[in-house]
Parts: C-alpha cells; structure tokens; sequence
C-alpha cells in the first residue's frame, strides 16, 4: 500500500511537471477558448486556430496589443481568409497577459520562447 501511495504521488508530479503554464490555461479558458477553443481550433471561418496560427506565433509578445485593442480586418490564418473582429480585453495585467500569450504560444504544436510581464508592459505602451 505505501509503495503503490508513493508511486501514485511520484505519477501526480510528473503529471504536473508536464502542465507547463497552469496559470495562463486557466486564463486562456476563462478569456479566449470560449471563441478560440480549448485547443486552439478556432471556429471554422468566423474564428481563426491559436494552434499553427503563422501570424501569432511570429507576433509572439506583440500580440498582447490585439489583446488589449482588439483586431479587426482581413487576415489569413493557414491558408483561409477571416475578416471578423475580435473585442479588445482590458482589465488584464501584463502578468497575465505574460501567462495566457506563454501557454497559447507553448501549446497545440506551438513554440515560443518565454516571454516576460516587462516586455508586455513596453510592448503596450507602443500599441498603435
Ligand atoms: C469574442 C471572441 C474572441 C475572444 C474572446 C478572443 N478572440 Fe482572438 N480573435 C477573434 C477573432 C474573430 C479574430 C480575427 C479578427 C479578424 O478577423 O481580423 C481573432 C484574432 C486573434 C489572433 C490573431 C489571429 C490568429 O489566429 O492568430 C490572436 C493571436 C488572438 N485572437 C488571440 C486571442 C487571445 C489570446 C484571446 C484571449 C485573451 C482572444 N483572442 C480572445 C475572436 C476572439
């Protein structure tokens, strides 16, 4: 019974390991999977995927600035054309602006370096 305990809890903290932005998932789920999707899909042509999305991953920190302003216009999104809007968020802080952009930018096939809450702050100053 105590070596089945002890490897269950050695289980459960590999397990935790493995879930690398915990906080920025549980903000993503609350501010952006209604509309993005729990992984990132997207909805078919009104919403466009976070996952493999080219722009995203090359805006990287920048798009904390469609965060907080929105974005509105064409895009194209692995190959299809979105012409939506998507609503500014504003009461978000740079750090978790820092935790939802590190998971939605570390997950579904995505990679990104790190990025850091001082970034998104001079990041937002300069938004257009
Ligand atoms: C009300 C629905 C809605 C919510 C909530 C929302 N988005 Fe969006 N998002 C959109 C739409 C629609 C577009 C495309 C806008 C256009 O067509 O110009 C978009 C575009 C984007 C893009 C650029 C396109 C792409 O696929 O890479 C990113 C990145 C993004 N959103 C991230 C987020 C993040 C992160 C959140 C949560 C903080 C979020 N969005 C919340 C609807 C939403």
């Amino acid at each position: 019974m105590k070596l089945f305990l002890f490897l269950l809890i050695l289980l459960l903290s590999a397990c935790a390991q493995l879930e690398q932005y915990p906080e920025g998932k549980k903000l993503y789920v609350k501010h952006c999977s209604g509309c993005h999707g729990k992984n990132g899909e997207g909805l078919q042509l009104l919403i466009p995927p976070l996952s493999g999305a080219e722009i995203f991953i090359a805006a990287g920190p920048n798009a904390a600035c469609w965060i907080t302003k929105g974005m509105k216009g064409k895009i194209i999104v692995k190959g299809i054309e979105f012409e939506n809007a998507m609503p500014p968020i504003q009461h978000l802080s740079n750090i978790e602006i820092a935790n939802i952009l590190n998971y939605s930018l570390n997950s579904w096939g995505n990679k990104h370096k790190f990025i850091t809450p001082e970034e998104i702050k001079s990041i937002i100053k300069n938004c257009q």
